[in-house]
């Protein structure tokens, strides 16, 4: 399926360029691409990242763009301008893991718009999406109070002067190349509507092997989590606990690295992802806490 995506995607990219070198005014040479180059450049991982939070010290991000945005504006309101807040980490936007996020002062109402199934989008919309020129300002007037929906602190902001185009193309290397589509690793149940409603996940890891999954973890992650996965205090839960309660941050956080910490980036493939879920959520061999 995506294979079959991916070659379509290329297919109309060479059509696109053949098209191009058509009409081009000197006739034979092809022109490049510029925008396929920008993103065969881009780094996905680094996208996650910035998905996350773009101000952490490991994304590359330094100032904003534009000179006269303040990033005080930005850290004192990370909430409004953390792509995670509104679209969610399995960015099923408000229909999924966030169904019960509501709003805070600290923090805006979650958005209605999914980022699933960006396989096949355009790069270059895709692009404009993220960039959003024109979109919410950096005003902390804007950013005041998340339960006013009338500041529009809930509006997509303007990333043109927040992020470089070089950012903005890893995040859309993440969204299109990198997100796990994570309906096919567990099933979340939603019942309600936002901000009221419910959500549970369940066939965790779907049709994983979990021998497969002990070994993954055994190699990567038993290091620093312990064999069971409590050696590490991770809010109060261990391994097997996070990925019972809060699946849908695992596929993220495994890609991503957890910012701020020695967890750095682990490279994993779907069928593996599925592997490890189904293993670490097994609650005889990854209990909570001791
Ligand atoms: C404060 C909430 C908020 C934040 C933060 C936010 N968005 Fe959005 N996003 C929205 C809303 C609302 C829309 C729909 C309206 C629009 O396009 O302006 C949207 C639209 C989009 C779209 C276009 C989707 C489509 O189908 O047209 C993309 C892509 C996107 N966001 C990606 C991101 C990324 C990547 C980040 C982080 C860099 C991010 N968003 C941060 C609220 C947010
Ligand atoms: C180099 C050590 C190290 C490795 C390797 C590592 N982790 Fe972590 N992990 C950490 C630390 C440190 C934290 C943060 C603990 C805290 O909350 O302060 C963490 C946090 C987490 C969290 C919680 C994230 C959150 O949002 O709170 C999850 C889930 C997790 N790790 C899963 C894994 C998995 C799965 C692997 C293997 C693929 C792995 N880790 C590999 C050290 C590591």
């Amino acid at each position: 399926m995506r294979v079959t995506k991916k070659i379509t995607v290329l297919f109309l990219g060479l059509l696109f360029i053949g098209l191009q070198g058509c009409t081009s005014d000197n006739g034979n040479e092809p022109e490049i691409n510029l925008d396929q180059v920008a993103f065969d450049a881009a780094d996905a991982v680094n996208g996650s990242r910035l998905y996350n939070d773009f101000t952490a010290q490991e994304t590359g991000f330094v100032a904003p763009q534009d000179a006269s945005v303040k990033l005080v504006d930005i850290t004192d309101h990370k909430d409004f301008y953390r792509c995670k807040q509104c679209h969610a980490w399995d960015q099923k936007a408000q229909f999924g893991s966030y169904i019960n996020r509501a709003p805070k002062t600290g923090r805006p109402d979650v958005s209605s718009v999914e980022l699933t199934n960006m396989q096949s989008a355009d790069i270059r919309v895709l692009f404009d999406g993220i960039k959003g020129t024109g979109g919410g300002a950096v005003d902390p007037a804007r950013t005041a109070d998340g339960t006013n929906p009338a500041l529009g602190g809930n509006n997509h902001p303007d990333y043109g002067t927040i992020l470089s185009d070089e950012l903005i193309w890893d995040l859309v290397k993440y969204l299109k190349d990198g997100a796990f589509d994570t309906d096919a690793l567990y099933e979340t149940n939603i019942v309600g509507t936002y901000p009221t409603g419910s959500v549970s996940f369940s066939d965790i890891g779907r049709d994983g092997n979990a021998a497969a999954g002990n070994a993954f973890f055994a190699s990567n992650c038993a290091m620093c989590h312990g064999e069971d996965g409590t050696g590490i205090d991770i809010g109060g839960r261990s391994i097997g606990d996070f990925a019972r309660e809060k699946t849908y941050e695992v596929q993220f956080k495994v890609v991503s690295g957890q910012l701020g910490t020695p967890m750095g980036t682990t490279s994993i493939t779907i069928d593996e992802m599925k592997d490890l879920l189904k293993a670490i959520s097994d609650e005889t061999n990854y209990p909570p806490l001791g």
